[in-house]
């Protein structure tokens, strides 16, 4: 008896550490849909063994729940402590055992028990097979939550991906804006389970649009007007189709500087006049312009404006295309505010899960159109005018937003871990980098001037390091403000590529 005890107590150890070292928040986490979480399933196991070994076993009174057990929640502490309760219970239970003996009672056919009957030794060995294929369950269940640390640098490089794809073999990629993650479960079963590519039929209306409207409900507590919110491919050709429809040639359009270079770009190809904003800085600017592009937070800066900021821009006649993709992504304490919770009559939200979900390849974004005036003229279009993002990009983004903010949270944990180690890193660089800890999203803005890289540092460590970070210079192209000297490094991969990352830049100083 005491190998049983030394073997049931080796599992309950094992599935005891593993929910003490989640803490109540992941413990209570469920990584996909359907799965346990850990509370529940160590909860579970604690009822079967006191089900099989105390009521069957030694005829103790034990009343039980079995369904309950599966969505059991609650601290872990209480529980951590009737686990120990437990291995002196199954002490008592064992002292003066008749292996061969019967069972108490029949167990209930719904307990998905052994077929066959059992004597109260093969009743214990049940609760031990019990315990022992549970803790194996529960430490995949901790790997799902937690996220695997390593990069999978041979499958990136052999996907779709552009941020892996391009690279010569040996180059590190910590450029364009997307992770080097796995998907969300739930993305990736229900992309899976997509079995029908004719033109798309959502009888009960477009499923993202659904699912847009009732996040920015409960997540950020605005509530978006319905029937004003339109599917797109991409933020870009939103941004393209409100130049195009909210503003004429030659005028001028706010943005701040640095920012997503694709923006500047078109802003210069439809003959409109860029307004550098800064962060922070003045706004006179903006009495002459027709629109305002605020990117909330900023990329490339990771700054999440204030309500004060925000009220700021709301003083001015104009126009505003808020592009909230990088939304999901803010770092506690601070907070997203969208900005047509301030100014919901001239505003144009734009966002996708994109950024958050790491599902860029499946284009799909959507736009909010506040603005009466836009929204009368783009409702005037044929729909099939815009282009329209395919069914798995519906799908993706309806199950990003409806089904995977478990896997959202666990992703934010990992990227303050990131940060904290690109701000440990930063700290050492024998320049000041004029760096500022993102306050969203998984970019670090970073100024080389003083670095012994050249004019061109991003260059430079492509060739030297054997790192592609984002060039500073694209993202104030087609401006006057000069951002030659920054890179923009990507720290959303595991922690070994990012330690390898940093310490060949480096070794390069
Ligand atoms: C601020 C911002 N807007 C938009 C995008 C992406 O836009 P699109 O949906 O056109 O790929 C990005 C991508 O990194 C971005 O950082």
């Amino acid at each position: 008896m005491d190998d049983y005890l030394y073997f049931a107590g080796r599992a309950l150890d094992g599935m005891a550490a593993i929910v003490a070292t989640l803490g109540d928040d992941l413990a209570n986490t469920r990584p996909y849909p359907g799965a346990n979480s850990p509370y529940a399933l160590l909860t579970h196991c604690v009822g079967v063994a006191d089900f099989w070994s105390g009521a069957l076993v030694a005829g103790r009174t034990v009343s039980r729940d079995r369904d309950a057990e599966f969505t059991a929640a609650g601290p872990v502490a209480p529980l951590l402590a009737d686990v120990d309760a437990l291995r002196e219970r199954l002490r008592q239970d064992l002292e003066d055992l008749d292996e061969s003996a019967p069972l108490h009672a029949a167990p209930p056919a719904a307990y998905q028990g052994p077929d066959r009957a059992l004597t109260r030794g093969g009743a214990l060995l049940h609760v031990l097979e019990e315990l022992t294929q549970h803790h194996g369950q529960m430490e995949t269940l901790r790997d799902l939550i937690t996220g695997d640390p390593r990069t999978d640098e041979q499958r990136l490089r052999a996907g779709h991906g552009v941020k892996w794809g391009s690279l010569p073999p040996g180059t590190l990629g910590a450029w364009v804006a997307d992770m080097d993650f796995p998907l969300a479960p739930a993305i990736r079963e229900r992309l899976g389970a997509v079995a029908d590519l004719g033109y798309p039929h959502w009888p009960q209306g477009d499923p993202a649009i659904s699912a847009f409207e009732e996040r920015m409900i409960d997540r950020y507590g605005w509530s978006p007007q319905p029937r004003r919110t339109r599917v797109f491919t991409d933020l870009i050709q939103i941004l393209q189709v409100v130049i195009e429809h909210a503003t004429e040639p030659g005028d001028a359009i706010a943005i701040h500087v640095p920012t997503y270079p694709p923006f500047l770009a078109a802003i210069a190809r439809a003959g409109r006049r860029i307004v550098p904003l800064t962060v922070g800085g003045d706004l006179a600017a903006l009495h002459d312009c027709a629109l305002l592009v605020l990117v909330n937070p900023q990329n490339p800066t990771g700054h999440v404006f204030t309500r004060a900021e925000l009220a700021a821009f709301a003083e001015f006649d104009l126009t505003v295309l808020a592009d909230e993709i990088h939304a999901d992504l803010t770092f506690a304490p601070h907070t997203h505010i969208p900005f047509a919770t301030v100014r919901p009559e001239r505003t144009i939200t734009a966002t996708s899960a994109t950024k958050a979900f790491n599902i860029a390849g499946v284009r799909c974004a959507l736009a909010h159109i506040g603005d009466d005036r836009l929204h009368a003229r783009l409702a005037a279009m044929p729909l099939d005018y815009f282009g329209q993002p395919g069914v798995h990009g519906l799908v993706a983004t309806t199950a990003a937003w409806r089904e995977s903010d478990l896997w959202l949270g666990g992703l934010l944990d990992r990227l303050t871990r990131n940060r904290a180690l690109v701000g440990e890193w930063v700290a050492t660089l024998p320049w000041d980098a004029h760096y500022r800890e993102p306050q969203a999203t998984y970019l670090a803005w970073i100024d080389c001037a003083g670095s012994p890289f050249g004019p061109d540092p991003a260059g430079y460590l492509e060739r030297h390091a054997g790192v592609k970070v984002s060039a500073g210079a694209e993202f104030s192209q087609h401006t006057t403000v000069d951002t030659g000297s920054w890179i923009r490094i990507n720290f959303a991969t595991g922690t070994d590529t990012l330690t390898e990352i940093l310490r060949r830049i480096s070794a390069a100083v």
